[in-house]
């Protein structure tokens, strides 16, 4: 059974089919000519951290494609609490083909993932954001100069070493692009993720840099993106952060002039506007961060047909033609007594 936890556990040709079949589709839809390839199926869309675009798009996706999402909100199901991840993971595998997770820790995803029976899907954890980032190459494909190639792309990461930012890490360096990522020292991308995007880069021929020097992080970059400097449970580091990240980190007007002229800003969403980017750059003319939020509903559509429709059943007509004259010849006579009118 495999899992979309991690773009570490898929190889360069899968991830650039996944993002293949996510403009396809993209354009289905667009012209309203999507095909229902998962009529007939259900997500189990479990969070323990409210969400805007995930949930969003993963529940528009399946019913774009003509199947159906439940939204379990963050302590609506037994999730490690009066009931074990195993029997949560296992009893959720018998009713829907696909789970969806956005869990506090990554051990829980893992945990869902190692007892489940059908696909497990990584909606964000402490850790990564595997379906953003396959988004965001997506949306750098169609935003990049014509005249660049994939491996060509420069992506220059300014802010804390949050999920986004490994995430993006791993697979700008998984795919043969040129990643920096640039804050104070004690917010850089820590050691463990260094040494996987290295390993990725003697792979791929991408390159990694880490830095602390914004204005020329930003030169040659094609693509500028930042994140969040804190989230929830970070609160108490607020001072500290915003003293170690304001004002030379904060992606102004004034540091994204010194990017190329035909860089592109980008942000996952949501957005601290005025602390980690200002209104100047993120309503830029080339910010590109709706279509990023945008392309998560298509990536969704894409990642949710890999990995269900090939597990969907197809029975053939006889087959569906007496199973429906089974049940008719059982509803011929009642079930229950009395006046059902
Ligand atoms: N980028 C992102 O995952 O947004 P949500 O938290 O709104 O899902």
């Amino acid at each position: 059974m495999r899992h979309f936890l991690d773009t570490q556990d898929f190889s360069k040709p899968e991830l650039l089919a996944m993002i293949e079949l996510a403009k396809l589709l993209k354009e289905a839809d667009r012209q309203r000519c999507l095909p229902p390839l998962l009529a007939g199926a259900s997500l189990g869309m479990i969070f323990e951290e409210p969400s805007t675009r995930t949930r969003i798009s993963f529940e528009v996706a399946m019913t774009k494609l003509g199947g159906h999402a439940i939204y379990l909100k963050p302590g609506e199901i037994h999730l490690g609490v009066r009931e074990n991840i195993k029997d949560t993971s296992k009893v959720i595998s018998r009713m829907v083909d696909a789970i969806e997770a956005r869990t506090l820790k990554h051990e829980t995803v893992m945990a869902l993932a190692q007892h489940a029976t059908v696909a497990v899907i990584n909606g964000l954890t402490d850790y990564n954001h595997p379906t953003q980032v396959l988004c965001d190459v997506m949306t750098m494909i169609e935003h990049k100069p014509a005249e660049k190639r994939l491996e060509d792309l420069k992506v220059t990461f300014i802010g804390d070493a949050t999920n986004v930012c490994s995430s993006l890490l791993m697979i700008c360096t998984q795919l043969g692009m040129h990643f920096t990522h640039c804050a104070p020292k004690r917010y850089q991308s820590p050691k463990a993720w260094q040494d996987i995007a290295k390993a990725n880069c003697a792979l791929s021929g991408g390159t990694m840099t880490i830095s602390d020097d914004p204005k020329t992080a930003i030169s040659d970059a094609d693509f500028v993106y930042t994140d969040l400097w804190w989230w929830v449970g970070q609160e108490a580091e607020i001072p500290d952060r915003q003293a170690a990240f304001m004002p030379d980190y904060q992606v102004n007007e004034a540091l994204f002039a010194k990017a190329p002229s035909h860089a592109k800003m980008m942000h996952c969403l949501p957005a601290s506007r005025g602390v980690e980017a200002t209104d100047g750059v993120l309503d830029h003319h080339r910010s590109i961060i709706y279509d990023q939020s945008e392309n998560r509903l298509h990536m969704e559509k894409a990642i949710l047909v890999t990995f269900i429709a090939p597990r969907l059943k197809r029975p053939e007509p006889e087959q569906k033609e007496w199973h429906a004259g089974q049940i008719a010849a059982f509803l011929s006579q009642p079930i229950l007594a009395g006046d059902m009118s």
